[in-house]
């Protein structure tokens, strides 16, 4: 049975190889103040920042510069940003980046004006926003988080050690996304293969629950599907347009929000893999496939019939002569191969994490989970399992 449910997406999405023509003219919505957030030196490799300030000079903008937002953002960076916004009165934060700008500028927009401590009242608190929220919209350089058209917020605490996403209402969504699969030709591999695994993880988080016969199911099915054809096609070809734009907009879809309203969904990966990144700063997509295969295999015994149609519908595992416990294992086995042919990570130790960050991670992990509610003791044994 499908919940309840209102489904409300207001991010508007401009695709393609001509999307960024759009900009001029989504520009006159908005003030003349614009904060341009963006990472590092990537955009200004390939020209972006270029054009973009081009076109806000010619839309008559004052533009504010906010460079240097990390991967995994730490809240001190996002209230530096938050400042300027307040201080400058600030119309637009245009986020040019991947997931980590994004999510950035998203917590600017809700923390410039907040009286109370942002940390303490929006992503500890989890309270509802209640003071002014400024407009935040973005141009996608990475295909992974979905965050391009979600109300969703990671930010890290670094004096903390915690790092914790949110998801805000409609309004924080980014107004509009521009979505130009030619910007993620200059990804590094490794960042194009994290960016590939996050999205097949949001797709799992969301496929690993509940056992009624659910439209979303189906959807995710092929959603996997498509991914991992694209991510064969762009191993023979990190050009081939065809594959990186698939690869795009299945980011898009797997954390849009829409593919999870009518079920119960897990998350855990993802709980466990903050705190991985947490203790070693590393890409996201890596922390959740060195700890996916462990985690599924430590958990699907109480979800069977989902791992065993898993394996069936989406890695093709024959049915003959096995028993259900055998396909679900075979399903997973092969989802630790995938990782392996496309260099993703697939040992906490690669991604920095030693024998004294175990327990520490375990305990500051949010403990949930879909089919098995985990224990301190079970992230334990699922990270020394990934660690060996
Ligand atoms: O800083 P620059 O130079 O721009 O380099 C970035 C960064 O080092 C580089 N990069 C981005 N686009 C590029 C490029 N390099 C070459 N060519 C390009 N076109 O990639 C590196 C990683 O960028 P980042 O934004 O950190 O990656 P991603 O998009 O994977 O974002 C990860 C963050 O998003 C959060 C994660 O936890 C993490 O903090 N998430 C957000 C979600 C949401 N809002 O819904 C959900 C996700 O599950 C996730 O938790
Ligand atoms: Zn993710």
């Amino acid at each position: 049975m499908l919940f309840d449910f209102i489904y409300y997406n207001p991010t508007k999405i401009y695709f393609g190889k001509n999307s960024l023509s759009y900009l001029k003219e989504e520009l006159k919505k908005y003030g003349k103040k614009v904060l341009l957030a963006y990472g590092f030196s990537s955009i200004k490799k390939i020209g972006l920042y270029s054009e973009v300030i081009q076109i806000l000079e010619d839309s008559g903008k004052e533009v504010f510069d906010f460079p240097g937002i990390m991967p995994n953002p730490t809240y001190k960076k996002m209230m530096e940003g938050a400042k300027i916004v307040k201080d400058n009165d600030i119309d637009l934060i245009l986020a040019v980046g991947g997931g980590s700008v994004i999510d950035c500028a998203k917590a600017i927009s809700v923390s410039a004006y907040s009286k109370d401590d942002p940390w303490n009242k929006y992503w500890i608190g989890r309270k509802e926003v209640d003071n002014k929220i400024v407009p935040v919209a973005s141009i996608l350089t990475l295909a992974a988080t979905g965050s391009e058209a979600n109300g969703g917020s990671v930010i890290t605490n670094e004096e903390l050690k915690k790092k914790k996403g949110r998801v805000f209402s409609p309004e924080v969504y980014p107004k509009f996304s521009i979505l130009n699969p030619l910007y993620t030709y200059s990804l590094p591999l490794y960042q194009t293969m994290s960016g590939i695994f996050d999205i097949f993880s949001h797709f799992m988080e969301q496929y690993f629950s509940g056992e009624d016969d659910n439209v979303s199911d189906y959807l995710l099915e092929g959603a996997m599907r498509s991914l991992i054809h694209s991510t064969e096609a762009i191993m023979v070809n990190s050009e081939d347009y065809e594959a990186r734009s698939n690869i795009m907009w299945l980011s898009t879809i797997a954390l849009n929000t829409m593919l999870g309203v009518s079920k119960p969904q897990d998350w855990e990966v993802h709980a466990i893999g903050h705190q991985i990144s947490a203790y070693t700063l590393c890409a996201h997509g890596m922390s959740l496939s060195s700890i996916s295969p462990s985690y599924y295999l430590y958990t699907y015994k109480y979800g069977l019939e989902k791992f065993k149609r898993f394996a069936i519908n989406v890695f093709n595992i024959q049915e003959e002569g096995k028993s259900s416990d055998e396909i679900a294992r075979e399903g997973i086995e092969t989802l630790k191969d995938y990782i392996k042919k496309y260099n993703m990570v697939s040992s906490i130790k690669e991604l920095g994490v030693n024998e004294e960050m175990i327990p520490l991670i375990a305990k500051s992990t949010d403990k949930g989970g879909a089919y098995k509610t985990l224990t301190e003791e079970d992230i334990i044994n699922i990270l020394r399992d990934s660690y060996n």
